[in-house]
């Protein structure tokens, strides 16, 4: 059984105040032992306060983003080790607005999950396709080869530590929610890229989150498809009463 697995992106949102705020309303309302996990994903100058907010709950923390490096001149950069130091389980990798805002590559992605997983820190690795890929029906084609791209080179044992967050770039952030089946039949798809790639066993544990514009009154159908094991959720996460109505439909 995969247990569901509800992220907040809150991308380059809130300030600290009003972070901490809403990690607080969270650690309160979720529960300990619960059948969804959890996990918030702060601007990584308020992981520190994000962190001490959510202390002794079940709520997770993670991190937007990280270098691939474990140390020395890279400025402004922030490592695995660095991001576990201030309590980080979990960091997001690959993220569409880091592929096409700041222009990583499916190489760069690739540096940074395998020192994620050197380190010890599980990262949730994006893929998805944009609208033109769609309309000219490469959706599957551009997902798979990021997959074959960003996840080059893992052991059976480290690809079972990764989540896969399906995040097709045109339901970013634009109300534009993919249909359950048009999700469905992207997951139902990557869960035989892995079972080719690896194995069934393997294929059937590995958790996939879908993405884009994922809202309370549209989680429970998304969630509810065979192949769809969670959300990586942007513009709702940054509302406790939404982020919870999204556990909640989970
Ligand atoms: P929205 O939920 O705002 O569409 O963002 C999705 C996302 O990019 C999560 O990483």
């Amino acid at each position: 059984m995969r247990k569901p697995f509800i992220a907040g992106n809150w991308k380059m949102n809130l300030d600290r105040a009003g972070a901490v705020a809403l990690a607080k309303e969270l650690a309160a309302a979720v529960p300990a032992d619960g059948p969804v996990q959890v996990a918030i994903c702060p601007p990584a100058v308020y992981l520190d306060a994000v962190r001490e907010a959510i202390a002794g709950s079940a709520v997770e923390l993670g991190a937007q983003n990280m270098y691939h490096e474990a140390s020395g001149a890279f400025t402004g950069e922030t490592s695995a080790a660095m991001l576990q130091d201030v309590g980080c389980q979990w960091v997001i990798l690959g993220h569409s607005e880091r592929r096409h805002v700041l222009g990583e590559t499916d190489a760069d992605i690739n540096r940074k999950v395998h020192a994620a997983l050197a380190a010890g820190l599980p990262p949730i690795v994006c893929v998805g396709e944009t609208l033109d890929e769609r309309e000219a029906g490469r959706t599957q084609e551009v997902v798979r080869s990021q997959c074959d791209g960003s996840l080059a080179g893992l052991t059976e044992e480290q690809m079972a530590k990764v989540v896969i967050a399906y995040e097709p770039v045109w339901a970013i952030g634009t109300g534009k929610v993919a249909t359950p089946a048009q999700a469905e039949e992207v997951h139902n798809d990557l869960r035989k890229y892995f079972e080719n790639r690896y194995n069934h066993a393997l294929a059937e544990g590995v958790r996939i989150q879908y993405g884009g514009s994922v809202k309370p009154d549209n989680a429970k159908e998304l969630l509810s498809q065979p192949n769809i094991d969670g959300a990586l959720v942007g513009g709702a996460a940054l509302k406790a009463d939404s982020f919870l109505g999204i556990i909640a439909g989970a």
